[in-house]
């Protein structure tokens, strides 16, 4: 009999590419207890399977094939008499209690996106955004659409901004500017951080549909005195106003050829001194740890954001210089906080 390279293969190997083959399958069962509620549920204390799948309206055999999985992962715990009750990590995953990880994970597996990953190997021949292909519409317009995706959308990327921003404010000092601006800034999470700890003035930009939420969330963060909401289409115009602009997790969603048209636009509202701070995860260059220190990775994250907008793939730190270099901006500073929110400052070129 010939024997494979599998057959002699280290165990290791295996179980890396196993865990691989696999990944999906964890990801589809917390979005489907997420989605049910099930952290939520649990909060209150243990409950048997039938119990929970009364609530949740399921089949009790199959969920619990479900929630046996997840105890498996130490998601959940399993008790004798099929009880689950919660662990550490779904409490993660709890989402009646403001923006969580719940929220993220519900947002990366919903069947928009899911459906999105089934086009993938198609269009990587013919060059279209999967999510495009699968959806008949971007994701801002599925968003806008969609109540409940929209919904989940803003919660996620508020989550990733409560994630990450501490970080960022112990190190980078934003009350050396009079106004901040962040564009497309979703309900405005990090202006709200910003104008807390500068006590400066702030602006939100972003699409009306999104801007809509924004007062209720500032009012809740009590800067709605400070922060001023302007909606707007950042390729028609970007607002004045601000000697500092910030994008996080915005510009990475767009080509070149539309990312230089958002930076012209920037350009021309900012005042000569003006910066912008360019805010998220860079790509490492070869040779660089490929892992954040929060456990991202920064070159997959960049497969799902070419999956899902026309951005292709997160960039290189030189790569970001020389697109902003060739949009009239000069590197001026990097701020790296160890979080998946690092900062490139730019200011305008001479
Ligand atoms: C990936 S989200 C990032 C949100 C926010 N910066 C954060 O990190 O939490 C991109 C944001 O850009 C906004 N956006 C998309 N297209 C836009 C446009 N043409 N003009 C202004 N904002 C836009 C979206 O509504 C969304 O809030």
């Amino acid at each position: 009999m010939q024997t494979t390279f599998s057959d002699t293969a280290p165990m290791e190997s295996k179980r890396k590419v196993f865990g691989m083959i696999q990944a999906f399958w964890e990801s589809q069962c917390l979005y489907v207890a997420t989605r049910l509620g099930i952290p939520n549920l649990l909060q209150s204390g243990p409950q048997s399977v039938e119990s929970l799948a009364a609530t949740t309206s399921t089949q009790v055999e199959k969920l619990y094939v479900i929630l046996r999985a997840l105890a498996h992962l130490d998601v959940l715990v399993e008790k004798p008499g099929r009880i689950f009750g919660s662990t550490e990590l779904s409490a993660l995953l709890v989402t009646n209690a403001g923006p969580s990880m719940g929220h993220f994970a519900m947002h990366i597996t919903e069947p928009s996106q899911w459906d999105a990953w089934n086009q993938l190997e198609a269009c990587l021949k013919t060059g279209e955004v999967p999510f495009e292909r699968a959806n008949g519409k971007t994701v801002y317009e599925f968003t806008r659409d969609n109540s409940w995706s929209g919904d989940v959308f803003i919660n996620a990327m508020s989550f990733l901004t409560d994630h990450s921003v501490d970080a960022l404010l112990d190190i980078y000092d934003f009350s050396r500017f009079d106004t901040v601006m962040d564009v497309g800034g979703g309900q405005g999470g990090l202006i709200s951080r910003i104008v807390q700890k500068s006590g400066g003035k702030g602006i939100l930009f972003d699409v009306p549909y999104v801007t809509e939420t924004a007062p209720a969330f500032l009012a809740k963060q009590g800067v709605e005195q400070a922060v001023e909401i302007i909606s707007g289409d950042v390729f028609e115009s970007v607002p004045q106003g601000a000697d500092a602009i910030v994008m996080k997790y915005f510009i990475s969603a767009w080509n070149d050829e539309d990312a230089m048209k958002i930076l012209s636009n920037c350009k021309k509202a900012l005042p000569e001194h003006g910066k912008i701070i360019l805010l998220q995860a860079f790509v490492p260059d070869l040779g660089e740890p490929p892992e954040s220190a929060d456990g991202i990775l920064p070159g997959l994250f960049a497969v799902q954001i070419m999956v899902a907008v026309p951005g292709g793939a997160w960039r290189t730190k030189q790569q970001f210089k020389e697109l902003f270099e060739k949009s009239g901006f000069r590197l001026e500073k990097v701020v790296h906080t160890g979080t998946n929110l690092s900062a490139m400052e730019f200011g305008l070129a001479p």
